[in-house]
């Protein structure tokens, strides 16, 4: 019998699977009372934090998601917390100063994160050396995201490629991201296959379940060598977001592969989130359309948030009837601005940019700022090149830039600290500014008035104290 190789999990209803699922509302006081059942688990890692909670957590909670990640910290006891971070856009949507970035992973990392996955949306390596650097020097552990998406340029050369340059780069582990759910069964054989083959460092696999094939993936990525996978627990799985614990447990059980798990302890926890799930369809927050197969994704390769951004803006628009016709032109966008992978923000821009394309009846008439910006070479560089011609007339007679974009910003952390002073309360409160000035300033403002009502003892902690 071959030797035992027990699959490590990442769990991801923390963070992923709500994010995908109910918009990124769960509160800390729902996921609280549960931690103390899900560290005793035996999880490789608990994904908590960072992607949109961040910014959810002070736009829509009216939460400190700092205070977040020090109440799970305190709770989970021996898990390993996880967090998602975008490189030089670190949760935000710009490029930050490598000062600012720095900060940033020295202020998770003391807070409570122990793993960090880094991606940048080109796959531009260059945006992840500093956090990843940040992060080996803090001693945390450093995952690097390899964006997987399809297209001429992404042969199992480049991925094999970009995993050498990864290992090089100082990470402990590499993550293959396959946010649209677009790595079929047969290609994670050879992906991971061919990744176990190039370098040492452990390989997580992370998809979604959008169109359907999540499992099987994760089956065959397993069998290849695949080191960890990301589930959800059962009441917030599938769907677009991941698939669920207990199956993929109970799937591998009795095989080589055993996680080892406790599957009454999984019911347990299962049992204190189903009811969130039905208070979220009930609600409509979550809406039983992004639960099923959604098939679109793999012929059209967008990932579902995408999709759901679309509508919207098309909605708005008055354009409704312009939804194939935008999905057609998502691909010839994405074609002209050196065919990016498509996760934040790059998703964002080429859809929104298509939409415009559409819109307006004819292609480039409008550019929003961040078309501009990418095909000025602001957001790093991509793996085909642009299309001269749409760059063209972005840039008129202004040259490009080459070099590792956050080379050409000053240190800003200073600045940022001088701009928000009045707010300060704790360290971590520049970076939530630094991140987003006018929903952190909001969030500010709604926490002295909150701090001031109870220091006058006229608190009512039921009067809208959380609005979700
Ligand atoms: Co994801």
């Amino acid at each position: 019998m071959a030797q035992n190789r027990p699959v490590k999990i990442t769990e991801t209803i923390l963070r992923d699977a709500h994010q995908s699922l109910i918009a990124t509302r769960m509160t800390t006081e729902q996921m609280l009372p549960i931690i103390e059942k899900m560290d005793q688990v035996g999880y490789h890692s608990v994904e908590c934090w960072g992607g949109a909670t961040f910014d959810a957590s002070l736009r829509f909670l009216k939460e400190d998601p700092w205070e977040r990640l020090r109440k799970l910290r305190a709770g989970f006891k021996k898990t390993k917390l996880q967090m998602l971070f975008r490189g030089q856009n670190i949760l935000g949507y710009r490029h930050y100063a490598d000062d600012v970035v720095e900060y940033f992973v020295q202020k998770s990392i003391a807070n409570g994160i122990d793993i960090i996955r880094i991606f940048d949306c080109l796959n531009d390596l260059r945006n992840l050396e500093t956090a990843v650097k940040a992060a080996n020097k803090e001693k945390g552990h450093a995952q690097i995201a390899l964006c997987y998406t399809l297209g001429d340029a992404y042969t199992l050369d480049y991925w094999t490629k970009m995993a050498k340059d990864i290992e090089a780069l100082g990470a402990n582990s590499i993550c293959i991201k396959d946010m649209a759910g677009l790595l079929v069964p047969s290609k994670a054989t050879e992906l991971v296959g061919a990744l176990k083959k190039t370098v040492k460092i452990p390989i997580q696999l992370h998809t979604h379940y959008t169109s359907g094939v999540a499992s099987m993936t994760y089956m065959k990525a397993i069998e290849a060598g695949c080191d960890v996978i990301d589930t959800a627990m059962s009441p917030f799985a599938m769907g677009t977001s991941q698939p669920a614990t207990e199956v993929m447990v109970e799937a591998f059980k009795g095989t080589e592969y055993d996680t080892g798990f406790d599957q009454n302890l999984l019911a347990e926890i299962a049992d204190y989130f189903r009811p969130m799930r039905d208070d979220a369809l009930a609600s409509g927050l979550l809406n039983p359309k992004v639960m099923g197969v959604d098939i679109k994704t793999l012929l059209y390769q967008v990932p579902g948030g995408m999709l759901s951004n679309m509508v919207s803006q098309l909605k708005e628009q008055h354009a409704e009837d312009k939804y194939y016709e935008v999905l057609q032109e998502i691909p010839r966008v994405r074609k002209d601005l050196g065919e990016p992978p498509l996760v934040t923000p790059s998703s964002q821009i080429v859809g929104t940019q298509a939409v415009l394309n559409v819109v307006m009846g004819e292609r480039y008439k409008m550019m929003t700022k961040e078309t501009k910006a990418v095909l000025r070479g602001e957001y790093g560089q991509t793996v085909k090149p642009f299309n001269k011609e749409v760059q063209k007339k972005a840039l008129g007679n202004d040259k490009p830039i080459t070099c590792r974009p956050a080379d050409l910003l000053k240190p800003e952390l200073q600045t940022i600290e001088a701009e928000m002073a009045q707010w300060k309360e704790q360290d971590e409160d520049i970076l939530s500014y630094a991140l987003f000035p006018q929903v952190a300033t909001e969030f500010f403002k709604y926490r002295e008035a909150q701090s001031t009502k109870i220091d006058s003892k006229a608190a009512d902690s039921k009067n809208g104290a959380y609005p979700v």
